[in-house]
């Protein structure tokens, strides 16, 4: 099977493919009838240019850019990789709970700058983490490792999602219910039409004064202009590790005490993404074999 790789993408387990090309979808001009498998990293896919597609394998478990219906009318197979990532971006999700809440980075900030004056902080005093309420939006794989972090930390946990579960991890509320209560707000939904712009302004105004807002899943799903007013402000603080427009970030973030920005880096482990990369080729050499793929994307 003929494979296209928009990028090296990380680990061994792409030496175990032997027709495998690695070039970017911008260098995708003509027609290629001969390949017949794809590994992107939620790239939106041109059909049109590849005929012969079986299978999409995305590198990540959300596909909102790749265009899976027009894949799926097509009986094209498309794969992603849930699980394997869940550590790394709880792990991250409550890094940026721990900075925002404690304003790590403006400390950081101080430090280097040579403003730190003297061993007694002058600094506005921050609020603990430790017995404040969380709210998790999404308690699905990645929203449930969060909420197991939280036990350490005794934070009370509240979620909301579409359909509720039995859970110990976790208190059920409407969304409108846990913006108003939680101290901490993280999301972990897909973006879908649903979640697209679901924290839109009239919600982030539910949020209680000084309340985080942590953003490890999708740009979209916040009202960005609105969350930067908020910001700006000083009302709210945010730890932000996805955008609208990425890598465009708001110019008006980079100067604020009350907000962490990173890069996208909520699987940005070894670990997670060695192990992407591994269902991604078990999913392509499931396919090849004629064995159902490993983790379908089905919608
Ligand atoms: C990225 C992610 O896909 O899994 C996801 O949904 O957002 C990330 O893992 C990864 O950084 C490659 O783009």
């Amino acid at each position: 099977m003929r494979i296209l790789a928009t990028r090296r993408y990380p680990g061994p387990a792409l030496d175990e493919l032997e027709d495998l090309e690695v070039r970017p979808l911008a260098a995708l001009t003509r027609p290629r009838p001969d390949v017949e498998a794809l590994v992107v990293a939620n790239e939106p896919v041109q059909l049109d240019l590849l005929p012969s597609l079986q299978i999409v394998a995305n590198f990540g478990v959300g596909y909102d850019r790749i265009g899976v219906e027009a894949c799926l009318e097509r009986a094209i197979v498309v794969t992603n990789t849930p699980g394997v990532l869940d550590a790394a971006t709880a792990d991250l999700a409550f890094a940026l709970l721990l900075a925002t809440r404690r304003g790590l980075v403006d400390g950081d900030r101080l430090v280097r700058s040579g403003g730190w004056t003297g061993a007694w902080s002058d600094g506005e005093l921050a609020e603990e983490v430790t017995g404040s309420t969380l709210g998790i939006v999404g308690l699905g794989r990645i929203g449930s490792a969060v909420a197991r972090r939280a036990q350490g930390f005794e934070l009370r946990v509240l979620y909301t999602q579409r359909r509720p579960v039995e859970t110990e991890l976790a208190e059920y509320r409407e969304l409108d219910e846990l913006l108003a209560e939680a101290d901490l707000v993280t999301l972990h939904v897909p973006l879908t039409p649903e979640t697209d712009g679901m924290i839109d302004a009239r919600r982030l105004a539910l949020l209680r004064d000084g309340a985080c807002l942590v953003n490890t899943a999708r740009g979209e799903i916040v009202d960005e202009d609105t969350l930067v007013a908020e910001l700006v402000s000083g009302r709210l603080r945010a730890g932000l590790d996805v955008f609208r427009d990425e890598p465009n970030v708001p110019r008006v973030l980079v100067d604020l005490p009350n907000v962490v920005l990173t890069p996208h880096l909520g699987s940005a482990t070894r670990q997670a993404r060695e192990a992407m990369t591994r269902l991604v080729v078990d999913n392509l050499l499931a396919v090849a074999r004629g064995d159902p793929p490993l983790t379908p994307v089905r919608t």
